[in-house]
């Protein structure tokens, strides 16, 4: 009943398989989208509308796509984020992704609602291994500063600021299949959860809708790591975060589970970056763009435009539940044999090569 994993050819291969064998309630919380689900279908439709300008006639024998995010080296521009609850899809949960992304030399962001503990995800590293922590931050704000200074010292690398669910997203499908299993040995804020309202809304009871500007100076206090705020829509969001000293954005609207209708991260990109340059400040921050991520063309197309890497999250997931370990590996590994394939053909070799001329965006910028 089950293809064999050598006949998934590309990552949507995974969602259909994932969609097959797993639990239903597990399916609904991964799959689901905020309302109607335009934004989440936006998000990876907005990719079509730009288009490549190839160069021809470069040397193209030897292609390098390693670079660096936040000063750490990885293999290639794209990184493992942060999805709440991976018992739901595997037994074992975040560190198969662990290692899957030692595997092959991929940045892990591990959330703050990880159904693994933090330690386990970050015992399950080797070696360099590099992961950042995706931060929800509590009403407590002791609880907060415990989980970041813990974080720290066990070498988490980037501290990302959730900043698009002081609420969480209606996920319809996910609030009709009455979130029951496992979720269950997640730890919540106050453990009186209804559960009504889906697995999403049963956990987050404890994430603060005060948090503002204000907070940002207090997270530069209390933590080293470079601060990263998650789930930026707007280009003048990204300027008052260049002003307020953080080191990054993920232009981001949370797979389009939060905002309905809130713009795809990579039309916002489209955006950020000239006003950015215009001011001379891309250098002042790393721009990460996440949301429908699912070809290497999606990757160059987000580093063309000038982001620093991409974020990918359902894939994985689906990679995880329907294959465990070598499942995600061969997702990612699919990553990199189209990444190299593809700069081959637009004649790109080096990931500095990548700029905004290799694109045709007209189609993007008129809607
Ligand atoms: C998420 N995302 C998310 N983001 C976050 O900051 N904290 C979280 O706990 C979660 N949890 C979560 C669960 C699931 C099942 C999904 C699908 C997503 C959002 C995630 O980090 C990222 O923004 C999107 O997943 C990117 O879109 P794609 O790659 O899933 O299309």
């Amino acid at each position: 009943r089950m293809p064999p994993l050598a006949a998934c050819y590309n990552l949507m291969d995974f969602e259909a398989v994932a969609r097959q064998v797993m639990k239903k309630t597990a399916w609904a919380y991964y799959s689901s989208g905020a309302d109607d689900e335009i934004t989440m279908r936006e998000n990876h439709a907005a990719f079509h509308k730009i288009w490549f300008r190839p160069r021809i006639l470069v040397d193209v024998e030897h292609i390098d796509m390693s670079t660096t995010m936040l000063g750490t080296k990885c293999d290639i521009p794209f990184y493992v984020t942060a999805t709440a609850l991976g018992k739901l899809g595997h037994a074992e949960g975040e560190v198969v992704l662990t290692r899957a992304a030692r595997r092959h030399n991929v940045v892990q962001m591990i959330p703050t609602l990880a159904s693994c503990s933090f330690d386990e995800i970050v015992d399950a590293k080797e070696g360099d291994q590099v992961q950042w922590l995706q931060l929800y931050v509590n009403k407590d704000r002791a609880i907060t500063k415990k989980i970041v200074e813990h974080a720290e010292k066990r070498g988490c690398k980037g501290l990302f600021i959730t900043v698009d669910a002081p609420q969480l997203g209606r996920r319809e499908k996910d609030m009709r299949s009455k979130f029951s299993d496992a979720g269950s040995d997640v730890q919540s804020g106050d453990g009186s959860v209804d559960r009504s309202q889906g697995a999403a809304r049963a956990i987050s009871s404890f994430i603060d809708p005060a948090l503002s500007w204000k907070d940002i100076p207090w997270f530069k206090s209390i933590t080293r790591m470079p601060i990263i705020l998650k789930g930026v829509q707007r280009v003048e969001d990204v300027l008052r975060a260049v002003e307020a000293g953080v080191d990054g954005v993920v232009l981001s609207n949370h797979g389009g589970r939060q905002l309905e209708t809130a713009p795809s991260g990579i039309e916002v990109l489209a955006e950020v970056m000239p006003a950015l340059r215009e001011r001379g400040w891309d250098k002042r921050i790393e721009v990460f763009v996440d949301g429908g991520v699912r070809r290497a063309t999606d990757i160059l197309k987000a580093l063309c435009l000038g982001a620093k890497g991409v974020g990918i999250g359902r894939p994985f997931l689906y990679a995880m539940s329907a294959y465990g370990l070598e499942g995600v590996d061969r997702a990612m590994q699919l990553l990199k044999d189209e990444m190299e394939m593809n700069m081959r053909l637009i004649g790109a070799t080096r990931v500095e090569d990548l700029n905004p001329s290799l694109l045709d965006t007209r189609a993007l910028l008129a809607g």
